[in-house]
């Protein structure tokens, strides 16, 4: 609800033309793109895309050789002590003491950030949904647990930003839906920016508002998940015919410029629209009735759509397409 109502974006995170190299490899390539406050942002790649990369540089951990990051309007290189008080992030794991409860794990690194109130600590741990657990020892927590305190960890300074890289690795079922709901929360209702990574497609299907898609250091693609998961803007629209002739319907459905077919048995086949395509589904249709082909149903392929967008794009190889 309150995404919609679009009131004027803030951008949180700045990446301009920023590469990297490592040795003689250029493992981040030309990256600009923008995030906002208020959203839930995903670096979709293969291993090796150059995500915790880009991410090691938007938090300072590792020095930018070609480019710009600004954290909330502060250069990450110019103005780092700026930068970095706007911004938590989980990039390895986190610092925490397993003898020590999750209270004073906390409580110990309030020391070294200014301004944290017992009342912020209060307040994060019952946004990472710890309060119950909070006076036990790490050693006894579940690694979902530790990660929902690093997140809590990582917002004490009231940071616009939030970065973590695949942030439910090792994370069971419930345990990512769990972190899941958390982040999505603390985007949409605290209006942080929070930025997360992941190989996993469906996973930021569910996780992300947009993603940018990263394959060998290039950012190949920005788009909004809906639009990922209707397919239009990628791979176009897929469709599956239930009809009476599909050797007739292939022939028919060939002659139109955009559409190919992909699948067939003598009953069914698939078909795949060109993105901004899709119009021409009416007139597919008209057309095989005309010639006398039974048309008993015709869907909307519905799905992993992001996958599939992914693995085009990639031809699932970490090879641009
Ligand atoms: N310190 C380093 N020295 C040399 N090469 C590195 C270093 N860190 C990363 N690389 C290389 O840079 C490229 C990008 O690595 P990066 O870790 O950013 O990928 P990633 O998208 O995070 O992948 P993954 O999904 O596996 O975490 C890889 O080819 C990697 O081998
Ligand atoms: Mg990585």
């Amino acid at each position: 609800m309150e995404r919609e109502m679009e009131l004027e974006k803030n951008i949180a995170v700045k990446i301009e033309h920023v590469s990297k190299w490592f040795g003689k490899r250029k493992v981040v390539d030309d990256l600009s793109l923008e995030t906002y406050e208020g959203e839930v942002f995903g670096f979709l790649g293969p291993n090796g895309a150059g995500k915790t990369t880009t991410i090691k540089m938007a938090v300072g951990l590792i020095g930018i050789d070609e480019g710009h990051i600004e954290i909330c309007g502060a250069d990450v290189e110019k103005k780092f002590e700026k930068a970095m008080a706007n911004v938590g992030g989980i990039v390895e794991n986190p610092e925490m003491y397993k003898y020590m409860t999750g209270l004073n794990n906390l409580k110990q690194y309030a020391r070294m950030r200014k301004g944290v109130t017992p009342e912020r600590i209060r307040e994060v741990v019952e946004l990472v949904g710890l309060t119950n657990r909070i006076n036990e020892k790490i050693s006894r927590y579940s690694l979902g647990m530790r990660q929902r305190l690093g997140v809590a960890q990582a917002l004490l300074h009231h940071p616009k930003v939030l970065i973590l890289d695949e942030p439910t690795n090792g994370l069971d079922p419930a345990g990512i839906r769990s972190l899941r709901d958390i982040l999505r929360t603390i985007a949409h209702k605290e209006q942080i920016c929070v930025i997360v990574s992941s190989h996993l497609m469906s996973e930021m299907q569910l996780m992300c508002d947009r993603v940018g898609i990263i394959v060998n250091g290039k950012l190949i693609r920005v788009t909004s998940v809906e639009e990922l998961v209707q397919g239009e803007n990628i791979t176009g629209g897929r469709y599956r015919y239930h009809i009476s002739d599909s050797e007739k319907a292939s022939q028919i459905i060939g002659g139109f410029q955009n559409a190919s077919v992909i699948e067939t048995d003598p009953n069914h086949l698939e078909i795949l629209l060109e993105a901004g395509n899709e119009q021409i589904l009416s007139e597919i249709n008209r057309k095989l009735v005309l010639n006398g082909i039974e048309l008993y149903t015709v869907a909307p392929i519905e799905g992993q759509k992001l996958e599939d967008a992914f693995i085009e794009l990639t031809k699932g190889d970490g090879q641009i397409a």
